[in-house]
This record gives C-alpha cells, structure tokens and sequence, in this order.
C-alpha cells in the first residue's frame, strides 16, 4: 500500500491525487483521499484505480489539509468499504494505514468489544482505539501514542483529526515512510517518488518513531516523547526518470532502457584505470565468508539463483539461494562464518527484512543490492551496492533484474581476483559486449510479437524449459509471462519435466526452450524432443554458435556465464506482447504489487 500526506496553504487534492498516482505501484486495488478544512474532514474512496478516486473527488471542496492511501488488500476483499482511510466512531478521527496489525484481533476482543466495526480491515480497529482512549480522557496525541505501544505488527499510519487543523499525526514501524520538508508546507510519502514535485528534502524516519507535522514544522519523537533531531536528506529523482514518455507502457520502457542500465552499471564500478571495482570491505567480507546465503522474492530470487552460479564459478564460494519468506520461518543450519546477501529492486519487501532483522540480531554481516539509496534494507544493512537502473515503474520486474545480475557477476568478479584465483573474465568487456547485444534484441520486437501471437495468444498454459543457467532464466520468464497475461507458466528443468510435469503436454502445448549453455546443449535438445513426441509446439531459443534449423530465435554470442543477461530480453518482450494480445493491464496486472511491504 502508498501513504501520502500535505499540509500547507495549498488546495491538497490535486497534490494528494498525484502523489498517489505515483504510488500505484504499491497497490491499486481501492484509493482513498480525506481532506480538512474548517468545515471538518470530508473522506473520498473508491474502488479500483486512483482514476476512480479522482472520478468521486468533488472539486468543490477545498481544503489545506489532507492524507492518502492506495491500497493493496491484506485484510478484507478490495471494497469501497474496506478502501482507506478509516474513521473511528464518532467521525473525530480519519486515518490512513500500510502494514499489518499481527495482534488487531486481540485488541478488539480488550478493549473494543462493544464498538461497531464498518470494514474488515485490522485499520479500523487501530482509529476505534485512538478514539476509545481520546474518550477516556486523553488528548489526540497521546491516545496516539498510547496506541501505538499496544500494536504488534508493521504499520505505517497518518492520523487526521477533525477539531485540529494544525496537524498530521504520524508514525511508522517496519513499513516504510518519510516526511518531506518544503517551505510553508510538509508532506509525508511512502515513497520519495509521489512528493518529488513539491519537495526533494526528506526526512528518514525509523520504527517506532512518532512525527508531528505541521505546516511550519516536523517533530520527530521517540514513542516516549524523547525528540529526535535528524537532517533532511535531498531525493535525487528525476521527473522525466518516472514519466513514461512516449511509450505506451513502462514496461516496454524499461526493457528498452537495458543496455544503458548495462552501460551505466559498468561506468559506476569502473575506478579511474578503467577496472571494475567494489568497495574493499564488501570484498573482505566475501573473502572472509565460509558460505554466502543470498535472500529475496520473486524476481530478485531469481536473479540470485543465477547469482549464486557467477560466485561459486568465478570466486569459488559456496552459496544458499532463500526465498526470504520461508528463510525467516524455517531457518537452516547456518555455517560458521556466513555473509548474507540481500537482492531486493525495491529495497523495501517485508520479507526480505524479517530475515534482515534476524540475522543482524544474530550478529552476522549482511549486503544489500538494491535499486533504492536510502531504502530500509540499504540503511539497516552494514553494506550496499547499488542498480543504478533508475525507477522501475512497472510491476514486473526487467531492467531490475538484469542490473542485479549485472552486479552480482562484477561482484564476483572483483572478489576472485581479490582472492587470486584464475577463474575471472574479462567483465568490463564482456558486459559491454551484452549492452551492444540487448540494442539488437530490443529491436527485434516485430520478431517477439510476432512469436507471441503463434504460442501465447489462446494458450491456457505454458512451460519454459532449459538446463543449468538456462533452467533460471526459464523460472524468470515464466513469472514474467504469468504476471502479466495470466497463462499458467511453469519453469523447469529440462530434465525434470519428465518425471511427473510431461503428464501436462497436449497437442500444441507451447514450449519454450533455451540453449545458450553448450554443455548441456544436446540434452536440453533431447527434452525438447522427448516433449515434441507427445504433442508440444517448441520455440526454441538457443544462442549463435549453438543453433540448430529447428531453432525459431538465434540470439547473438556473449560470453556463456552472461547468458542469462541477453536470453531474458526474448522472453520479457514474449510476455510484453502476450500480455497485450490478451488484452491485459501489463504495467498494472491483477491482484499484484510491485513493492510488498507485508510480510
Ligand atoms: C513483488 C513484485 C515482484 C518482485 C518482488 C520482490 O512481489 O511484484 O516483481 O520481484 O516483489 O521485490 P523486490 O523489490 O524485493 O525486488
């Protein structure tokens, strides 16, 4: 979910309303916007995109004062009724709300049994809280205050109230938030993106910290009401990085944007001698780590599971891959000298950093790559590197990922040859040859649509095969397609499909290949075969050098280990296309969000 707030001498909506415009990434299941003016706090909510929101605004109310929400549903089905913000009883309080309160059962059962609750949502319970004990005798800001100590869970929160002009009552525990700082104004955002018209200072702000802002000031107060004094930071964003231009889509945008991102990559690790470099401490860490646990979700757990192959290869350390989500409950035996590595686009997924959290508490040493300076898993990491991809608007994740495997192969790279070994490439090199590959995949568009239209446009499923570095790419593209286009993908290995998965093929099941490894070029060529016999249609993907007649795409040579960076580009623009055959929302598919803030 996204959070935006404005307080100032201006009308808020517009500002409001764009914010969340650009936090529709977060979620865009239902929007809300409540405003104040010396009338009181009018609540605007709808269901659906910020465009239906902006559909129920009514223009004629003008109002200084103002907080936001688009939503991501956790608790209760995407509703009007369910859509933020909530109020409490009386009407007194408004408030907005992203994260989850573990213990909001328990807390109705004590202290709000006879109140009527409206939605179902666990926010609702935290106003009705807020009022109960403002009804008890207790001034906003304490009822606030008192609040916040009982809840259990991750929340970040903006709290209006009706008889208080002056005021947004604000907090935030493991989700994300900050509060901009103009002249005459604050506003507060999730996310830096939905305020950088209006401001680029912004105030970090860390759990368990409650913030009073003002039009004229912001406090920032320990839940004890000890004061913070913290300096603003400046957003280095820019406007024309989060439009989407011309294109009809961000994410044919960014995919288009690969081969900079490459370039750009290379250029920032590159030292004054033109040699690829990473900070000596991260590198001392890799060399001192007896095994590496690399930990993230959906697409940046793929692009570790090809990261986990560049480090044993080249700098020959063993690694774990997690899913952080599993990690964080199921914890295996750690060795005795461990370096996490957190791979997060967003540098902000809930799950990512209930591990984070934990292996600190353990004492261990974690990295974080990520995307986002400033993010909550590069501030509580001891160790960042960094994308340099720029916004990635669209919920599915490309340029992302092939800048997080362009990384993790400069990684370990530089750790190899710190550690003497024989096994490093030419990187600077070689990765400038994949930027100049990706410009001829990019254009071959015409060639992926048209390879869309034949396999996806009426499949109900799909399977995406290959072996070894191939077999990871697969997993990607078939998120990729199923994200987007709701066909039922499945990535597997090519060898395994045949011990259960074959039982799936029909005639004219799409299959798509990848042969870009030659070790392994002739068996997957034998599972395609074996899947030919009972029925499928094969696309084959293989790379130059490797190809064969029967292969319908020959993508140009770049050296083995990088393969996964070029293959990727066929399958991302095989969904892109699949998607828009099929009449989906490609930047904005169903019941998804870009940046999971809930565990
Ligand atoms: C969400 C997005 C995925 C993304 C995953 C991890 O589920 O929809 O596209 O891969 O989160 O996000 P992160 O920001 O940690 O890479």
């Amino acid at each position: 979910c996204g959070i935006v707030g404005y307080i100032g001498n201006l009308d808020s909506k517009e500002i409001l309303l764009k914010g969340l415009e650009k936090l529709e990434y977060r979620g865009y299941d239902s929007a809300g916007i409540a405003v104040k003016n010396e009338a009181g706090v009018t609540v605007f909510k709808e269901k659906g995109r910020i465009a239906d929101l902006r559909e129920a605004v009514d223009q004629n109310v003008i109002a200084n004062t103002g907080i936001g929400h688009t939503r991501w549903a956790t608790h209760g089905v995407p509703s009007r009724v369910n859509a933020h913000p909530h109020q409490s009883a009386s009407g007194r309080l408004t408030l907005v709300h992203n994260g989850v309160i573990e213990n909001y059962a328990i807390l109705k059962r004590e202290y709000l049994s006879d109140a009527t609750f409206i939605s179902e949502t666990d926010t609702e319970v935290i106003v009705q809280l807020i009022e109960k004990f403002v009804n008890d005798g207790l001034e906003v800001e304490e009822a606030f205050r008192k609040t916040l100590k009982l809840l259990k869970g991750s929340y970040a929160l903006a709290l209006l109230d009706d008889q208080n002009d002056q005021t947004i009552f604000v907090a935030k525990n493991k989700s994300p938030l900050l509060v901009g700082v103009g002249d005459g104004f604050n506003v507060v955002a999730s996310d830096a993106m939905a305020m950088i018209q209006v401001t680029d200072q912004y105030l970090e702000l860390m759990d368990k910290e409650v913030v009073i802002v003002t039009k004229d000031y912001v406090s920032i107060q320990k839940l004890d009401g000890q004061e913070v004094s913290r300096e603003p930071y400046t957003a280095e964003l820019d406007m024309s990085d989060i439009e989407k231009g011309t294109y009809p889509h961000y994410m044919l945008k960014e995919i288009d944007e690969q081969p900079a991102v490459i370039r750009k990559i290379v250029q920032a690790y590159q030292n004054e001698s033109g040699d690829l470099t990473i900070d000596g401490n991260i590198i001392s860490a890799m060399g001192a780590a007896d095994r590496i646990y690399i930990i993230a979700a959906g697409t940046s757990y793929h692009a570790g599971l090809v990261g986990k192959q560049f480090i044993e290869k080249m700098a020959k350390i063993p690694v774990e891959v997690h899913v952080a989500s599993e990690f964080v409950y199921n914890m295996p035996l750690l060795s005795e000298n461990p370096l996490f590595i957190f791979i997060s686009q967003s540098g902000e997924t809930a799950d990512s950093r209930a591990v984070l959290v934990e292996v600190k508490e353990l004492g261990y040493k974690a990295l974080t790559i990520t995307n986002v300076p400033g993010s909550t898993l590069s501030r509580e990491a001891d160790y960042t590197l960094l994308l340099h991809a720029g916004p990635e608007i669209a919920v599915a994740s490309t340029k992302a990922y092939t800048a997080q495997l362009a990384v993790l192969s400069i990684l370990a790279n530089v750790t190899a040859t710190s550690l003497g070994l024989s096994s490093t490439i030419d990187l600077g090199h070689e990765l400038g040859i994949v930027a100049n590959s990706m410009d001829g995949l990019i254009d071959a568009k015409e060639e992926m649509e048209a390879i869309a239209r034949e396999y996806l446009s009426t499949t109900r499923n799909a399977f995406f095969i290959g072996r070894s570095l191939d077999f990871y790419v697969g997993l990607e593209g078939s998120l990729k397609l199923k994200e987007i286009s709701y066909i039922q993908a499945e990535g597997f290995a090519g060898g395994e499909l045949k011990h259960g998965t074959i039982a799936l093929i029909e005639d004219g099941t799409p299959i798509i290949a990848l042969a870009t490894q030659e070790a392994v070029n002739l068996s997957i060529r034998g599972n395609v075969k074996e899947v030919v016999a009972r029925g499928a249609n094969p696309c084959i993907i293989s790379m130059k050098g490797l190809e064969t007649e029967e292969d319908r795409f020959v993508l140009p040579v770049v050296h083995e280990l990088l393969a996964p960076l070029v293959s990727v580009i066929p399958l991302q623009l095989i969904s892109y296309y699949a998607a828009l055959h099929r009449d989906c929302d490609v930047d904005k598919p169903r019941n998804l969000a870009k940046s999971v803030t809930v565990e």
